[in-house]
């Protein structure tokens, strides 16, 4: 396979592709939150009307993880109770001690999470209007759905220790510029998988990745791979997994699904509202398997519609999702969605 002369020098161009720019005036630096982006021209995707997208998709996480660490601890409680009270009838403690601590975990994740997400929603919301977030109008409708005892649950797998830290993928990642932010924004975030199926949108990533220094250096790594096949071939190896695409995210969808743990979280955006608001039925049937009407409420149907076609894929595979957070905003929506397995009947 690839070496030789020829092989070499490949290489040797990439790593320099990777170099960060010999000439800075090339570049300008762009901040977003805590990431900065190098922006030559119009190489690399970013669109700053999304900052709400990425800024909102930071709350949730972050409620996601100290929601997860709070279970973990109220579950080890739990179980040293459950320890005392039988403690006649065990061993020694320094033998007890030695028991395996690898447990399900029995969460009720989101609890008051949504209200939490809610709150944010309200605040990004207030601050756009007041022109931090980009000026941009919003409507953004928050529907705060569905909270479950389930969410979480699969996600911790030693109870009594820090949850491990998360794994994420973003398989659409464009200038790396949301993995960069999940990764130092994100307490717990432990890496981010950042996809692009486009070169010169993964030459972008990696120098960005080096401009944000050691942290984002140790947790963000790009990739280029096609988004569709690096899920397939990772089943239930993320705690979260976000799909920001162009327009419809509907071919990405089965094997997102696949590729979340149980109790991880999926992501997704779809741009293409006028598909999704009723312009044209048979292509959002084709798309989401959904027949849209012409009505008022039309992004809130977007976001029904775009739930129950992820749910349709997560039922193929005997799971099933919950919805934590679903918004529409702009010219998009945004949904938040746990992943679980589908409960075996008794
Ligand atoms: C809307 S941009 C992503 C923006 C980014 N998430 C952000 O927040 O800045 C969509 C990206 O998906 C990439 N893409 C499209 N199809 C893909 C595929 N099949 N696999 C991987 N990346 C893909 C495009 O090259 C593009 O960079």
């Amino acid at each position: 396979m690839g070496g030789g002369r020829n092989g070499k020098q490949q290489q040797k161009s990439n790593n320099a592709k990777n170099e960060l720019p010999s000439d800075p005036s090339q570049y300008t630096i762009l901040k977003e939150g805590q990431a900065d982006i190098l922006m030559h021209g119009n190489d690399v995707f970013y669109n700053k009307t999304q900052v709400v997208n990425r800024d909102l998709s930071i709350a949730v996480l972050r409620t996601f993880v100290a929601k997860r660490k709070e279970e973990n601890a109220a579950m080890w409680a739990k179980k040293q109770d459950q320890k005392t009270s039988t403690s006649s009838a065990q061993p020694p403690p320094e033998l007890a001690a030695c028991e395996s601590s690898e447990m399900d975990a029995s969460i009720s994740a989101f609890d008051g999470e949504a209200n939490e997400a809610a709150t944010d929603v309200d605040k990004v919301q207030s601050e756009k209007e007041n022109g931090e977030n980009g000026g941009a109008q919003a409507d953004v409708a928050g529907q705060v759905a569905g909270v479950s005892d389930e969410v979480a649950k699969p996600v911790i797998k030693k109870v009594g220790e820090e949850p491990r830290p998360l794994r994420v993928l973003e398989a659409l990642a464009a200038s790396g510029l949301r993995a960069l932010r999940y990764a130092r924004e994100v307490e717990q975030v432990g890496t981010v998988v950042a996809l692009d199926n486009d070169k010169v949108a993964v030459e972008a990533c990696k120098r960005n990745i080096k401009l944000n220094g050691s942290v984002a250096s140790s947790k963000v790594e790009a990739q280029l791979a096609d988004a569709r096949v690096y899920m397939l071939t990772h089943e239930k190896e993320f705690d979260v997994v976000d799909l920001d695409p162009y327009g419809s995210p509907s071919v990405f969808l089965d094997s997102a699904v696949q590729s979340v743990v149980d109790g991880g979280l999926l992501l997704c955006t779809a741009t293409d509202m006028a598909v999704l608001c009723g312009n044209n039925g048979e292509v959002c049937y084709s798309k989401y398997g959904s027949y849209p009407t012409r009505a008022k409420y039309c992004h809130e149907m977007a976001l029904r519609i775009l739930l129950a076609c992820i749910e349709s894929h997560a039922n193929r595979y005997k799971r099933y999702i919950v919805p934590v957070l679903s918004v529409s905003v702009d010219f998009y929506i945004r949904v938040f969605v746990g992943k679980c397995n589908k409960k075996q009947p008794a």
